[in-house]
Parts: structure tokens; sequence; C-alpha cells
């Protein structure tokens, strides 16, 4: 087959290098892009009298059929036609004859690539944003459920202090709220309209790019020609918040699995979200919580991918550029399946509040009460921590509970402690006293949960 650019070749191109330089397996997809752009250039080009009207029409009616023709699934994409840029112009052509060819005017491959990518990572990112707080949503109800749900905190996975089970997830809707805010800012940089750039220089054609910024939707022009065909931060940008935000779901994956063990016992996870042993029959197995903490892994290595491939590249276009999608599609798919699989399952975990009611006070979680209460009886802090250290020790030696020591046994330890000593180590009254702002006691809870019901 010839090519478009065939002009200046003798020979034609060998079969490998048509293996090897193809992007169409993959980026096909960015078909609806490809052929938004081209209509809106094509406007352009006849708004500017490039085209004559009827030439424009002509263009814009065999672009809608091959619309139509992929949506149908009959359109044949050639790989000897390297991308999807050449394959609908290819067809285009074949369609409408000779004017076809007039859509490439003032435009490059290079332009085309740089719009396709920013209007499909536009709608994507917004789509993300979507998602992501649709999952704070339920992040959110089930933490309305779980408000006084009391269970351990931890410090180095070491029983710290007690806490309830919203405080815990209310971290985590904070968290995927700092991802929605990178994504929303990472959106005012995809924003950005590179087309009629052309391959580096700009034209010398009477072209209008405000003109296209305006009916593509666009908030701004790129206005260095040579830097709208080279720059894929916006990319690498969108990568970053992506590895960020697998990151976070990694995390709350691992938390789940250790608290769906028989050691923590906190959690059942629902079975239609677990996969059996081919062995053990016993076994309930939590693999969707494995693979995404293991998909994160891909993430980030998409991330270094398109820093790497980056890193070195002179101005302008060089074709290491195309190696961008697939890493970059590959985190689209990764966190639009872990995004709506983790909405899904998240309100059908069942928590086991006696269990963690019971865990929360194993492991003198109330001694930190115990310093602060000598704290407020005048105490400086330090000696405190020292006296109530002696406590614990003192409990640790006889195997007991701080609750099930005595109060007659605590005032050994200092004249300042009294028989209110009793409430201190009550764990309810312990989660009350916790008031300082974004503290764990029920109106601070309460105060977060009406925050984010506001914002969501
Ligand atoms: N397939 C190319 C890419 O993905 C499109 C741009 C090609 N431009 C060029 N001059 N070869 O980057």
């Amino acid at each position: 087959m010839k090519k478009p650019w065939a002009g200046r070749f003798k020979e034609s191109t060998a079969s490998s290098v048509e293996d090897f330089t193809e992007s169409i397996s993959f980026d096909w997809r960015l078909w609806p892009y490809d052929i938004e752009g081209s209509i809106a250039h094509t406007r352009m080009l006849a708004h500017q009298g490039i085209l004559k009207k009827n030439e424009a029409k002509e263009i814009i009616s065999g672009l809608k059929e091959i619309h139509k023709e992929i949506e149908q699934g009959v359109f044949q994409w050639k790989k000897e036609l390297e991308d999807v840029h050449m394959n609908i112009e290819h067809s285009l052509i074949e369609k409408i004859g000779p004017i076809g060819g007039k859509l490439h005017t003032a435009r490059s491959r290079n332009d085309q690539i740089a719009l396709d990518l920013r209007l499909y990572l536009r709608d994507t990112t917004r789509e993300i944003i979507k998602g992501i707080k649709s999952f704070q949503k339920r992040l959110l109800s089930v933490a309305e459920k779980e408000a006084e749900t009391i269970m351990p905190g931890y410090t180095h996975l070491q029983h710290a202090q007690p806490v309830v089970l919203a405080q815990h997830l209310l971290a985590y809707v904070e968290m995927f709220q700092r991802d929605r805010e990178r994504y929303e800012d990472g959106l005012k940089r995809i924003d950005t309209m590179p087309l009629g750039a052309c391959a580096l220089a700009g034209t010398t054609l009477p072209t209008d790019r405000t003109y296209l910024a305006r009916i593509l939707k666009f908030k701004r022009v790129a206005e260095n020609s040579m830097d709208a065909v080279s720059d894929r931060d916006f990319i690498i940008e969108f990568l970053s918040a992506s590895a960020i935000m697998m990151m976070h779901f990694s995390r709350l994956s691992e938390e789940l699995i250790l608290w769906a063990t028989e050691e923590f016992s906190f959690i059942d996870l629902p079975d239609a979200y677990t996969t059996g042993s081919s062995i053990m029959p016993q076994k309930k197995n939590p693999d969707v919580l494995e693979l995404i903490r293991g998909k994160t892994g891909r993430v980030y290595g998409s991330l270094m991918s398109l820093l790497t491939t980056m890193k070195a590249l002179p101005l302008t276009y060089n074709r290491d550029l195309q190696e961008d999608k697939i890493p970059l599609f590959d985190t689209v798919d990764t966190i639009r399946a872990v995004l709506s699989i983790m909405t899904e399952m998240f309100p059908r975990i069942r928590f086991n509040r006696k269990r963690m009611r019971e865990a929360s006070t194993e492991g003198y979680t109330l001694a930190t009460d115990i310093a602060e209460y000598l704290v407020m009886k005048g105490l400086p802090f330090r000696q405190a921590h020292e006296v109530t250290g002696q406590i614990v020790r003192y409990a640790i030696e006889r195997g007991k509970g701080l609750e099930e020591l005595s109060v007659q046994e605590l005032k050994g330890f200092s004249s300042l402690i009294e028989d209110d000593i009793r409430d201190i180590l009550d764990v309810e009254k312990a989660i009350r006293r916790r008031k300082s702002r974004g503290a764990t006691s029920p109106s601070e809870i309460k105060k977060q949960i009406q925050r984010y019901k506001r914002m969501l």
C-alpha cells in the first residue's frame, strides 16, 4: 500500500519496519477524538477561507460516515497505514476522492496526536474524578454507620490508642480527596489546545488557533508551537496522580487483607469478591485486594516508563513519543477497574464490631490517658509518662489489663491518683475525651462527616 508520505522514497517500507513502527494496534482507541479534531480543523480551514464551504461539507460528511463505520465495527484498520490518523485520513480520501487530501492542510500528525491525547485525557480525567467521588461517598456512608465502632488505632502495627472505625475510614476519604484535587489540577493543563502548531514551527497559511480552541472547548491555546508538539507533561502528571492514588488503594487493600486474617478477625469479606483455593476447601482468599496491591506496581512502572522516555528528548517531536500511549492506556484501564470494583465491594464488607471493641483495650491502649490525667493534676508530662510506664510494667508482670487494676493499686504509684481514675480506664469515655480538632470523639467525627457530606 502506498503511504501518504511515499513521494520521496524509492523503496517500499520493509514489512518488519511496518510491524515495528505501527501504533494502530493500540492508538485506534483515540478514533472518536481524532475525528472530532479533524472536523474542528476542517471548520477552521473553511472559516478562514483556506477551504471552500462545499469542500468542508464533503470532508465533514465523509468523516461522519467513518465515525459510523467504526462505531458499527465494520471499519478496516490497516497496519500498513501505521496509526489512527493515517487510517482515518486514507479512508476519507478513498471515500470522497482528492478533496479528502485537503484535510491535512496546516496540520501535522505531531499536533494531531497531541490534540487527540488531550481530548482523550480531558474526558477520561473527568470520568475518573466522578469515580473517585462515588467511592468517597461509599466510604462516607460506611463511616457513618461505624461512628461508634471502637477499635484499636495502630502505630508500628502495634496497638496504640483507641479510635472509632469511622475515624480510620475518614482518613481514607481525606486521602482520596487529595487524589481528586490532583486530577482536577492536572485537568487545567490538559485543557490546552495544541493544534495548529503543525510539525513544529507553525504555518505560513492563515489559520486561526483561537477559533479552534473555542470550538473544541479548550480553555487555553498552547502558546509555543515547539512546546505544543513535544510536551507530554500532562500525561506524566496524570500518571503521577494515578500512581499516588494507587498507593492509597494499595494501603487500604493491605489493611483489609490484614483485617480479614484469622489473627485480626476484624472483617468478613463478601463471598462474591473473594476466591477459593483449588486444593484447600476451607479457603476464602482476598485476591481482589491483593491484585489491587499488585497492580500498583504496574502503575508506578508506567510513570517511570514515560519519565524515562522523556528524559533526554531533544525538541521537538521524536518517535519515542509514541511510547507514551501503552503506559497511559494501561493505567487508565487499571484505575477504572480498581475504582469500580472497590466502590462495589466496600459497602459489602462486614465489620466484626465485637472483636474490634475487645481488641481496642488490649495492649494497654489507655496508658496515654493515664499520663494525660496526671498532667491535668499538675504533673509535668515527662514525669507522668514515667509513672504511667511503671503502672504498665506492673500490670504486664501480673498479666493484667490496666482496667483490671484496682484503684488502690493505682494510687500506690502517685499521690495525684484519686478515685476518678476509674473513668479514665473506660474506653467509651476515653473516645469521648478526644475532642481536639480532627480527633476521634463523636462530636469531631460528626463534624468531619458533615463537612464531607457538604463537599460530596
Ligand atoms: N503514531 C505517532 C505517535 O503516536 C503519531 C505522530 C507521528 N508523527 C510522526 N512524525 N511520525 O506519536
